[in-house]
């Protein structure tokens, strides 16, 4: 392999030209970017037509975004930099809640709904109960604590995704804990459903023999005063695709039982048939440093 001096060279000056920069983490974050940019092309031997390719590719990612579709954080998560980025910030203190990707589909606000509401405004899934408190990591009760939840349908749509059969909101909840940091609310089990693939994302899985399955999950924002907030799932025990999720966001403390549940006291006061699956578990926040 040979290395001419301008390939050696070109580096260091498209490094230098960014030393009027202003901000110092501006200069750092473009730095690396052109130096493992280069890398890389050194390193793979990359050719004229390859990058014309990824050109193309990136510009039809970037065509491919509309105000419900975003495309490049699917690029970012299927290539593992969403789950990557979430680890090297989600440094989190023993016994808190463990973080998870935001994904593509948090791009609607959630409405306010009261605690018990059912976020599955369509039906026709199997009923379910989730529910639990949010605590501070000493274990006391977070009253007044916001939790955003969205999902996918039954038939692992998003509401966004199928404005034709879903209204907007469908999956969607914005819940305040009571008192006592307690939440709960009434939905449908969620199942393993396919990320998009009908756009450059789904022709690089295809290119690449993956799979676009992503495990059946429930996504959560909690926050509450003097905490951190966390984005994280829960997913549900058992569900296809634990193991190979697309996005490569499953935290095994996240997967949760929905255990069958024979209680008709119970199924009474949440407004459920009886039997029903219930999801039981607390969101853990550390407190703001
Ligand atoms: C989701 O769970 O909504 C999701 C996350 C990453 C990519 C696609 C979908
Ligand atoms: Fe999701």
């Amino acid at each position: 392999m040979t290395t001419d001096a301008t390939e050696t060279t070109v580096t260091d000056e498209a490094v230098q030209s960014l030393r009027g920069t202003a901000d110092p983490r501006v200069r750092e974050l473009l730095t690396g970017l052109i130096r493992h940019l280069h890398a890389f092309a050194r390193e793979t031997r990359l050719t004229q037509g390859e990058w014309e390719q990824a050109v193309a590719f990136l510009t039809e990612t970037g065509r491919t975004c509309t105000d419900t579709r975003q495309e490049f954080i699917l690029l970012s998560d299927v290539l593992g930099l969403s789950m990557l980025v979430e680890t090297v910030n989600g440094d989190r203190e023993a016994g808190a809640t463990e973080s998870t990707v935001l994904g593509p589909f948090h791009m609607t606000e959630s409405p306010a709904r009261a605690l018990g509401a059912n976020i599955d405004l369509v039906g026709g899934g199997e009923p379910c109960v989730v529910s639990g408190r949010v605590l501070s990591r000493d274990g006391s009760p977070l009253p007044g604590a916001v939790l955003d939840v969205w999902q996918a349908d039954g038939n692992g749509f998003y509401d966004v995704q199928r404005p034709d059969t879903q209204p907007p909101g469908n999956g969607r909840g914005l819940f305040t804990a009571d008192s006592e940091g307690r939440f709960r609310f009434r939905t449908c089990v969620p199942s393993p459903y396919p990320i998009p693939t009908d756009g450059p994302v789904g022709a690089l899985l295809r290119a690449t023999g993956r799979h676009p399955y992503r495990p059946a999950h429930i996504h959560f924002i909690a926050d509450a005063a003097g905490h951190t907030p966390v984005t994280t799932h829960i997913f549900v025990a058992g569900s296809d695709y634990l193991d190979s999720d697309a996005v490569f966001a499953v935290k095994q403390n996240l997967v949760q039982n929905f255990t069958e549940t024979d209680d008709p006291a119970l199924a009474r006061e949440f407004g459920v048939p009886n039997p029903f699956r219930h999801a039981r578990f607390d969101l853990v926040l550390e407190r703001t440093a």
